[in-house]
């Protein structure tokens, strides 16, 4: 396909550099809403279908923050038990061998952490829809401020719309009170997915049109311009291209490469 489309590699790829992306207007709001949580010292909470970008901020966010200012931890997918995610963090603190209350001796670590280095610790945590409620609850105590007015840990969690409905019950009030900045990421416009295919096929160097903007709207009419799913698309939409020997993609292709991903 490289060679068949004259690219430089292959497009619409998940590993490109956040640098390189382009985020869309609610991708940015998303963003920005999340660093928000910085300075009021808050809990974050970014709201998303799967495939809108949710891993790509909370990746963004980790690039920007200065180094010397923030230390960054991370959770992709936090299954498993509450006490499995503690000794998790204490170890990213540089801790190889937590104590048997693996709680509190996170929660000492952050605050020794904070006050030896100097650096505000913030956790991302990705997928969080799969937290179990006990580790929800523990973790806004980790976001309690300490009587010398120091914040142990500054919370960020991104996770599909179910997280949403979890946190509405009761049970939740106390977590719901400290939720600073709370953001539901919508997908693309059209005219954003039109621009995204355009910037993805730019970034491997494609030099004339591959897609019509009939075809471009088709590509949007059928993945409600998710970025995971135009990705998706796009690329077998590609394939049937190459297999049938046109360079130029119209509306009737990308229906095919629809077929194809059914099919698969
Ligand atoms: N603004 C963008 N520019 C380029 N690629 C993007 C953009 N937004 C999302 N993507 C791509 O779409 C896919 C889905 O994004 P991801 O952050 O994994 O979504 P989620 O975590 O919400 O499921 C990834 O391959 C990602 O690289
Ligand atoms: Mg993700």
């Amino acid at each position: 396909m490289i060679s068949y489309f004259r690219l430089q590699g292959y497009p619409f790829m998940k590993n490109i550099p956040v640098t390189k992306l382009r985020l869309s207007g609610s991708q940015m709001e998303g963003l920005m809403m999340m660093e928000r949580v910085l300075v009021s010292k808050e809990i974050g909470l970014l709201i998303g279908e799967s495939g809108t970008g949710k891993s790509l901020i909370l990746e963004s966010l980790a690039k920007k923050l200065p180094q010397n200012v923030y230390r960054i931890l991370h959770l992709p997918d936090p299954q498993g038990s509450a006490r499995y995610i503690w000794r998790h963090l204490v170890r990213q603190l540089g801790i190889d061998r937590p104590g048997p209350d693996a709680f509190r001796e996170l929660h000492r670590q952050l605050i020794l952490f904070h006050q030896e280095a100097g650096r505000q610790p913030v956790l991302l945590i990705d997928e969080a829809h799969h937290l179990r409620p006990e580790a929800i609850e523990q973790l806004r105590l980790l976001t309690n401020t300490t009587l010398d007015n120091l914040c142990p840990l500054i919370l960020i969690m991104a996770g599909q719309p179910e997280l949403s409905g979890h946190l509405q019950n009761p049970s939740y009030e106390a977590f719901n009170q400290r939720v600073g900045s709370r953001y539901r990421l919508l997908p693309m416009s059209e005219q954003e997915t039109h621009a995204y295919i355009d910037h993805h096929l730019q970034l491997v160097g494609a030099q004339e049109t591959i897609f019509t903007d009939e075809a471009k709207q088709a590509v949007f009419n059928c993945t409600r311009g998710i970025p995971r799913r135009v990705n998706q698309l796009c690329l077998a939409a590609m394939n049937c291209a190459c297999l049938r020997g046109l360079t130029t993609i119209g509306p009737d292709l990308v229906n095919q490469g629809i077929e194809e991903l059914i099919e698969v």
